[in-house]
């Protein structure tokens, strides 16, 4: 199939950008949308041109560095659906497609369709972790932890940071990703001596970026390719209500029940 591209072109992170028009002649529907990308770069670099720049890695929806808007979806059109797994026979032939980086105040864009992701890596570092003592691995059975409090933890850990979460909400929050994190954690026993610290530093830290706040518009959640629920908002703003009121009490909670 043939397929006519618009694509953001920006020189770099001050410059200005403006959409730029392409032909990409003989996609094969086995094509994931990268691959399509990668051809259209080669055409552009034997043409003595720039290539488009935009981030990968993985290519199988694990690493989260690939983070195109398509047509104006974080991801395209394909729900649970990472760029890298996106493939080509979900568009038909004579398409036109618009092409642009993630639209956000926290991820400046820094040339073409690749955008600064940092702010995510910061959000981690204030609380992202649990310190555990260092030694010989522990028994898998030394800990016994539910088995919902397992699945959900499993379903928040999912979050590769890609950042769809960001670019879909119309507030530019990254509750979605930060409720994620902070969730897979505070719900395993491992996560609860920080538990408290994790959210109110992690909150503070995502505020500090200033990303948008949540006024619950769910963008972001169909937005995420790894389904992500914005449950995990809300557990994220129960925690950090309930760790401000005993910091305020004086009395921080230490280690707390799962939940
Ligand atoms: S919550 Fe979903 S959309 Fe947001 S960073 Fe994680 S995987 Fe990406
Ligand atoms: S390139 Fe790794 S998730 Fe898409």
């Amino acid at each position: 199939m043939n397929l006519t591209l618009h694509v953001w072109r920006q020189a770099g992170a001050g410059a200005a950008g403006t959409f730029v028009q392409y032909e990409a002649k003989n996609v094969e529907p086995d094509m994931s949308f990268l691959e399509m990308l990668d051809e259209v770069n080669e055409g552009l670099i034997q043409r003595g041109e720039q290539p488009i720049a935009f981030d990968s890695d993985c290519r199988e929806g694990i690493c989260g560095m690939c983070s195109l808007m398509i047509n104006g979806i974080p991801h395209g059109p394909e729900r649970g659906t990472a760029t890298c797994q996106l493939f080509m026979r979900h568009f038909k032939d004579g398409d036109v497609i618009y092409v642009e980086p993630w639209r956000a105040k926290a991820f400046p864009v820094m040339k073409d369709l690749v955008v600064d992701r940092s702010a995510f890596d910061r959000i981690i570092a204030a609380g992202g972790y649990i310190t555990a003592a260092t030694g010989g691995a522990r028994d898998a059975n030394s800990i016994l932890i539910p088995k919902t409090a397992v699945d959900e933890a499993m379903d928040a850990a999912a979050c590769i940071g890609c950042g769809a979460c960001v670019a879909a909400c119309p507030n530019g929050s990254a509750s979605l990703f930060t409720g994620a994190k902070i969730s897979h954690l505070g719900l395993l026993p491992q996560g609860q001596p920080e538990r408290d610290r994790r959210v109110v530093n992690m909150v503070a830290q995502m505020d500090e970026e200033e990303f948008g706040g949540c006024t619950w518009h769910g963008e972001c959640q169909e937005a995420c390719p790894k389904e992500i629920s914005i449950d995990v908002i809300a557990r994220m703003n129960r925690d950090y209500l309930k760790a401000v009121v005993m910091q305020r009490a004086g009395n921080g909670r230490g280690e707390s029940g799962n939940g």
